[in-house]
């Protein structure tokens, strides 16, 4: 690569993104990926590369702060999370999820803590699970100027009713599924996450949509992409579902670090005189 290919590269990569960019990207069919993050220094790596929108989900709960499931997670704990994001990550679309319990009782709740998200967080919009009157919900978020991305499929907050199963496999629930994501579009959802839906079902969708679909476990059809990152990374402490791919295994590598480092420090050899004063 020449000086001013790298020039071009580092460049556009630290362009300025916006959920416009996303929807001129489906126009286009140029594909994009979406990841998770909860922190700032992953968020700044995220940002490096030129990630378009990074989701500080609430699986922060099940790959962050130990809980079993994203239940448990608050929307202090969001905040919290979003902040340390969007200040690693200044380029990207940061979207903040409204966890459990925040906007399943009214929609003047969920409305109440995504300007929280947005104004304490520093988010640049929210996303909630489900429709029915989730639907509401992106309808007044977008009308008060708050960006909504929608996330139908398997909805994780719902574990405890529906458990992590594929949804939409039979007729009546993918009819269901593509009538949400059209009502949640209508409301002005910028995006819509599908989650473990069958590949044929996920491409009706992206197929009947103006904005953009992003899959996780939804095949290829859909026009973004996003994994947690933890899984991407191999640094989960739960086993991954079998949609998420690996790309390296940074838990072992960083056993190997903290075990050489202990090792160093039995055997005397650390610190040598380099890392003395
Ligand atoms: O919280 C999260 O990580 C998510 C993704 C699974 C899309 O909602």
């Amino acid at each position: 690569m020449s000086s001013d290919d790298a020039k071009d590269a580092s460049t556009s990569r630290s362009r300025q993104h916006s959920i416009r960019d996303l929807a001129a990207m489906k126009e286009q069919g140029e594909r994009f990926a979406m990841l998770t993050a909860y922190d700032h220094p992953t968020a700044a790596v995220l940002d490096a590369a030129g990630i378009p929108v990074i989701l500080v989900g609430d699986s922060v709960g099940d790959n962050v702060l130990g809980y079993d499931s994203t239940v448990p997670v608050t929307v202090e704990e969001m905040i919290h999370h979003s902040r340390a994001v969007k200040r690693g990550a200044p380029h990207a679309v940061v979207v903040a999820d409204l966890p459990f319990g925040s906007y399943q009782i009214s929609v003047e709740d969920g409305l109440r803590a995504g300007v929280r998200l947005l104004k304490e967080g520093g988010a640049n919009a929210v996303k909630a699970e489900g429709a029915g009157h989730v639907v509401e919900l992106a309808q007044r978020s977008v009308e008060m100027g708050m960006p909504f991305m929608g996330h139908l499929g398997l909805t994780p907050q719902s574990v405890n009713q529906l458990g992590y199963r594929v949804q939409g496999r039979d007729e009546g629930s993918a009819e269901q599924l593509l009538a949400d994501a059209r009502a949640l579009e209508a409301a002005g959802a910028f995006a819509v996450v599908l989650e473990a839906v069958p590949s044929d079902l996920a491409g009706r969708v992206t197929a009947a949509l103006s904005i953009p679909t992003i899959g996780i476990g939804a095949g290829p059809q859909c026009d973004g992409q996003v994994l947690v990152l933890h899984d991407l990374l191999g640094l989960s402490t739960r086993p991954a579902p079998r949609f998420a791919k690996a790309y390296t295994d940074l838990r072992s590598q960083m056993l190997d670090a903290v075990k050489a480092f202990q090792s160093e420090v039995a055997d005397g050899e650390f610190p040598d005189a380099d890392h003395s004063y």
